[in-house]
């Protein structure tokens, strides 16, 4: 028998490969357009819950297969938002990449870096298609490694942006944000002391928290505007979520199982802390649909579009497969002997 040897990519490997926000996007595209053909093989996320420090802690399984690219594989992945008070990070964990034509794992690598990549692509796939074409000013709210990555994404895919308005409860975290967004936009940046001056008027809001807090009121959300959260809808009032005219996920079975297990979901304090407050919307279509036109995005200027990517395993397959096939070309990473 052959050897079968895996690749083992660290977080500052993965780094090493340079993968751009353009190449990013365009593997995150072609798995939502294979979602949108249905040429795939995708199972709402299982889980384990290991509620120590936070009841909304979670360890994920996202296996997935894409019969177009050929690829597969599988994330394991953990978000524990309290990991801050031990120097972790919130999001956590592996991804393995197989191959299609034998099983064999070919390489296994850190997969919170390529989360916040994919995530990003998403979000920002999602606002260049639906926000209004004169969209100018982008509130974004939660200015951790999420809100860092879709900052830098959503600049990229959404060229005419002259103003960032950043909310976070820290202070410290909106202006490394502010500083190192300096960098790659030349617009004003804008530091907010609350919800309200961030989000009001704006004409694209992006919610990348992890607290419980349900930040934006429906008065602040203006019409003709787009709005994307990651925390499921969990950052909008019910009100808020409720007001959209057309209201967009990624995978509609995932949405709906999000929805029934955090129904009956409460915060540390007790409060109710389900995936949709006020329930799951329906649906008007999903990102793939979008994206490739299967249905319009915006059809007036003056309707309240809102986006809720659950985060799919498809878009983590396309990207390992892109990250994989980069580091064998390079020889990165080290070689582990598994057979
Ligand atoms: N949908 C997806 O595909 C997907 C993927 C990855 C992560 N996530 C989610 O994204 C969220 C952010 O993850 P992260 O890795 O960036 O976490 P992080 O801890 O790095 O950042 C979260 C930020 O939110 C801020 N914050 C908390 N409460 C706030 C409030 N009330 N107002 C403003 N800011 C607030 C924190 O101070 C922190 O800076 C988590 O909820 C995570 O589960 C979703």
């Amino acid at each position: 028998m052959k050897p079968i040897e895996v690749r083992l990519l660290s977080r500052s490997d993965v780094l090493s490969l340079d993968l751009t926000p353009s190449q990013v996007v365009e593997a995150i595209e072609r798995a939502l357009a294979e979602h949108a053909a249905g040429t795939f093989e995708m199972h709402p996320k299982i889980g384990v819950h290991p509620t120590g420090t936070d009841p909304a802690n979670f360890i994920h399984a996202m296996p997935a297969y894409l019969k177009q690219l050929g690829a597969c594989g599988l994330k394991w992945v953990a978000g524990f938002a309290r990991n801050y008070q031990h120097d972790l990070p919130n999001v956590t964990g592996l991804q393995v990449c197989n191959d299609t034509a034998t099983g064999i794992p070919l390489a296994v690598m850190e997969c919170g870096y390529l989360t916040g990549l994919r995530t990003a692509a998403v979000s920002s796939i999602i606002a260049r298609e639906c926000a209004l074409p004169e969209a100018r000013t982008l509130a974004l709210a939660g200015c951790g490694f999420e809100g860092t990555m879709h900052l830098r994404f959503l600049v990229d895919q959404i060229p005419g942006l002259r103003e960032i308005r950043l909310r976070d409860i820290r202070p410290a975290a909106m202006q490394t944000l502010k500083e190192q967004a300096g960098q790659y936009f030349s617009g004003e940046i804008r530091i907010c002391e609350d919800n309200r001056t961030c989000f009001a008027g704006a004409d694209i809001i992006c919610t990348c928290t992890n607290g419980d807090e349900q930040l934006l009121q429906p008065d602040w959300f203006r019409q003709g505007a787009f709005a994307v959260g990651i925390e499921g809808g969990c950052a909008f009032t019910a009100e808020a979520l409720h007001s959209a005219d057309k209201f967009i996920v990624d995978d509609i079975p995932l949405a709906e199982y999000f929805d029934r297990i955090s129904r009956d979901r409460v915060t540390e304090d007790g409060k109710p802390d389900p995936e949709f407050p006020g329930g799951l919307p329906e649906v008007y279509a999903t990102i793939g649909e979008v994206v490739t036109r299967r249905k319009p995005a915006r059809t007036s200027a003056t309707e309240r579009i809102v986006a809720i990517p659950i985060g799919m395993a498809i878009c983590d397959v396309a990207l390992g497969q892109l990250a994989w096939t980069k580091a064998a070309e390079r020889g990165t990473g080290q070689m582990f002997r598994l057979t």
